[in-house]
């Protein structure tokens, strides 16, 4: 790729320092999918209702079999290439609509009601593992058998929230660890608490990163950010009581766009109620209300000080990122970035990211990261250097 900055050619950049590019040939795209993903929330698949997917630039079909449980296959039949989501569901099997061939869960045909010598044997589509787990479904798009499905104890709390939203932007314009934005991207409705944020250092872990911050004078924030698409935030109010937990995954739809799950998880049912109400709107009304909001913002035909003077509490969070992150640059002008000290958080990710990337390039092992059982430190006051 050549790219012009201030008049000046540079050249090409090796392919491992491209994070944006996520469809199967590509590193970040093939480094995805050695991990789960999450791709839809499981309670808006309900059974025999298939659905077309498109995620990491793949298209298929998702559905609930008779017995409750979710398939993944082809997205299209192999008969004549027809979309097979309009098709039925019998059992756990699905039909396809145009003449009736059927495939079972693992993508093998095993109807065609129109061959008198049928040849169902001969013909397969694609399938892939699934699993639901945290009220998302899961999917694993690698090669070869998947590794088991991470699991996150300390989310599965009694109350839980699941939300997912689409955002127009790379994914990887959405993969936190930005702590500077929040005093301005989210601050500008009280100015004067804005100051000049102090950026912590991150480390690397067997997981993926630690990144510890107060976020305000009341709550400390502690992200680990998983590799290579995942972050589990928890707020601390001091001294050191949780209130909430969020795991989020930035999946790519494709290079250009994304999709966030997020799950919360809540210590009490005051809380989870609290939060709820906080909403006003359903969680999809919400999304796509903070999107328009935001695109008028990109227009010019709204300010975000509008928006904070007609709406309230998290809507504007969420149209304030909507408008930073759709607002970026295209993927292709990435490295005309001037990033500083205050990124110092996302350098040091991009690092590992580049060092993964290459060592998949050229052949070499991959760092096994390992999730531990819990992800809590023990006191995240003391970390902070907080006395109370
Ligand atoms: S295209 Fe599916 S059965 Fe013919």
């Amino acid at each position: 790729m050549t790219i012009i900055e201030h008049g000046r050619h540079q050249t090409s950049y090796p392919e491992w320092t491209d994070f944006c590019s996520i469809g199967p040939d590509a590193l970040m795209g093939r480094w995805l999918r050695t991990f789960w993903q999450p791709i839809y929330v499981a309670a808006d698949l309900p059974v025999a209702y298939p659905k077309p997917i498109k995620m990491l630039d793949q298209q298929f079909t998702l559905y609930r079999g008779r017995s409750g449980d979710p398939h993944a296959v082809g997205f299209r039949c192999a008969h004549r290439r027809t979309q097979l989501s309009p098709g039925w569901v019998e059992g756990e099997n699905i039909r396809c609509i145009f003449h009736g061939w059927m495939y079972d869960p693992e993508g093998q045909c095993v109807d065609q009601p129109a061959e008198p010598e049928p040849f169902h044997a001969e013909i397969r589509i694609p399938a892939f593992p699934v699993e639901e787990y945290l009220g998302l479904i899961f999917v694993y798009l690698g090669d070869g058998p998947p590794p088991p499905l991470q699991r996150f104890p300390d989310v599965e709390a009694p109350f839980m929230a699941v939300d997912t939203k689409y955002r127009e932007t790379s994914f990887y314009n959405h993969l936190a660890l930005d702590r500077a934005h929040v005093n301005f991207t989210h601050f500008h409705r009280a100015p004067e608490a804005r100051g000049r944020p102090t950026v912590p250092d991150a480390e690397e872990t067997e997981w993926g990163m630690n990144y510890v911050y107060e976020a305000d004078s009341k709550t400390d924030k502690v992200t680990y950010f998983g590799m290579p698409n995942v972050t589990a935030e928890m707020n601390f109010t001091r001294p050191g009581r949780r209130a909430e937990t969020q795991l989020r995954w930035r999946v790519p739809i494709d290079d250009e766009t994304h999709r966030d799950f997020t799950v919360r998880g809540f210590p009490s049912e005051a809380e989870y109620e609290s939060w709820h109400q906080s909403r006003g709107t359903t969680q999809q009304e919400h999304n796509e209300k903070a999107r328009e909001l935001a695109r008028l913002i990109l227009a010019g035909e709204l300010r975000i000080e509008d928006v904070t003077r007609m709406e309230k509490g998290n809507l504007v969070g969420n149209t304030e990122d909507n408008v930073t992150q759709v607002g970026m640059m295209p993927n292709s002008e990435r490295r005309l970035e001037h990033l500083g000290q205050g990124d110092k958080p996302l350098i040091f990710r991009n690092g590992i990211f580049e060092r993964e990337l290459r060592a998949l390039s050229e052949g070499r092992e991959l760092k096994p990261w390992y999730r531990p059982e819990r992800l809590e430190f023990d006191n995240v006051s003391k970390f902070l250097g907080h006395t109370s």
